[in-house]
């Protein structure tokens, strides 16, 4: 090892110098390393370079260790986080792209929609997932949790009544059951719905908006099918109602035309709401809303009253990447990794059935939905497998009011690699052998 590679080594795994202290003199560190005062400073220079620290003229040189982030599930197996595993993620070359963006000096506000040239590197972008738009249709939100609590401030606004579908994504149930909104649940079944209850409660309230993850479901794992998309837009038309699409992982559609509602629809009927967190970076908490025209206005306005615009240095970080034309190179990658994983998973399938077990294991998407037999307690079962460090989440989180006795629990592959899927896999099914 070359001598300043050495003093970096040092510097970094020494738990003496923590974050935030200040290096010590050059003078000292050369004698200490039994080295030239040049190469401590050149060991400096590398970790400015590596911006693992800083200089304050005058002062001296601070360390800037890097968080060691994912540290705490390392010995966990996790079946429960949607984000990509760390060697998924496109950390190098953001880096760059988030440099640039601080000395593009994007430090300003931008407007509640989002920057313009970000908006229109989107529609370039989401022409290519066959959902065609305006720029002017676009708003950038900080994820797609916060477009889903935009679109909900319209629900509540228009005072009408909400469906949603049953299983469905925890965290928006979890928001509209502190509001007043009128909620009402439909049976979402493998790749369709349960359309005649639908109908009996479209005919029987009056209902304005309709809230469905209709491709690779949260938690099911499955897409609606062609038939079932385009039949949810005939009863959106003949009962007029709104439909928000939640496409979360819409990128996974890249190359691929699986219909979107929003491909389909041609009277305007849907809110489209995708992320960058689950197939690109959450922490850069970027989603965007494809809204309507006559409802942009309303939407800039309470996106105006949350937080004025999403960060503005993120957004710009996030057209580098685009315009640094890597992004669909990076999307084709994760594709990959995820299609092999499922099939992995999809071995199981077999063992899972023999074992009573129900599943579907989509051959896309980052969930899978397992249904146990009445016989397994599956509180008990999350429980057990939490004290041995596998994480999963009770079905019970993704219904209304969390009210249902579901015998579910659901599995994620995104953060898991194929050796923590297989022991993870084998402890469930030897647990539920003998919890029976
Ligand atoms: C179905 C669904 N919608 C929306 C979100 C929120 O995504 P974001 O991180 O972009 O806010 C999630 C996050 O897990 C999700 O699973």
């Amino acid at each position: 090892m070359l001598k300043y590679e050495e003093i970096i080594d040092k510097l970094l795994s020494d738990p003496i110098y923590v974050d935030g202290d200040r290096l010590p003199p050059i003078r000292a560190l050369a004698e200490q390393m039994n080295c030239s005062r040049g190469t401590v400073i050149r060991a400096y220079e590398i970790l400015e370079e590596r911006h693992l620290a800083y200089t304050i003229p005058q002062s001296g040189t601070y360390l800037m260790k890097r968080q060691m982030t994912g540290a705490k599930s390392q010995n966990r197996i996790d079946f429960v986080s949607a984000g990509l595993e760390s060697r998924l993620r496109p950390h190098k070359h953001f880096e760059h792209c988030m440099i640039q963006a601080l000395q593009s000096e994007h430090y300003d506000y931008a407007p509640p929609e989002g920057l313009e040239s970000l908006r229109k590197c989107l529609v370039s972008h989401f022409e290519k997932r066959y959902l065609y738009t305006s720029v002017d249709r676009i708003l950038v939100t900080t994820g797609a949790q916060q477009a889903l609590y935009l679109v909900l401030q319209l629900i509540l606004e228009s005072k009408q009544g909400l469906m949603i579908e049953q299983p469905t994504y925890g965290d928006f149930q979890r928001i509209i059951e502190k509001t007043n909104v009128s909620v009402y649940t439909f049976n979402r079944e493998g790749n369709s719905i349960d359309f005649n209850a639908l109908e009996i409660t479209l005919k029987q309230n009056k209902i304005g908006w309709l809230y469905t993850v209709s491709n690779f479901q949260n938690p099911l794992g499955t897409s609606l099918s062609s038939k079932a998309k385009k039949k949810l837009l005939e009863l959106a038309n003949q009962y007029n109602f709104y439909v928000i699409e939640d496409d979360y992982l819409g990128d996974l559609n890249l190359d691929l035309k699986v219909e979107t509602l929003h491909y389909l629809d041609i009277e305007n009927r849907v809110f489209y709401v995708t992320s960058f967190s689950k197939t690109f970076l959450p922490g850069i908490r970027i989603g965007t809303l494809i809204a309507p025209e006559t409802y942009v206005e309303m939407l800039k306005f309470y996106k105006k009253s949350i937080d004025l615009n999403t960060c503005t240095l993120s957004q710009m970080g996030l057209q580098k990447y685009f315009d640094a034309e890597i992004y669909d190179k990076h999307i084709r990658k994760v594709k990959r990794a995820i299609r092999g994983k499922m099939k992995f998973l999809r071995r199981y399938q077999k063992l899972f059935i023999e074992k009573g077990i129900e599943c579907e294991i989509p051959d896309a998407g980052i969930f899978a939905w397992l249904v146990f037999p009445e016989n397994i307690d599956v509180l008990r079962l999350v429980k057990i497998l939490k004290a041995e460090r596998i994480d999963v989440i009770h079905g019970n989180f993704f219904y209304w009011h969390q009210r249902r006795e579901s015998h579910a629990i659901r599995i994620s592959i995104a953060n898991v690699n194929e050796a923590s899927m297989t022991q993870g896999i084998e402890r469930i099914i030897e647990v539920i052998e003998h919890i029976k």
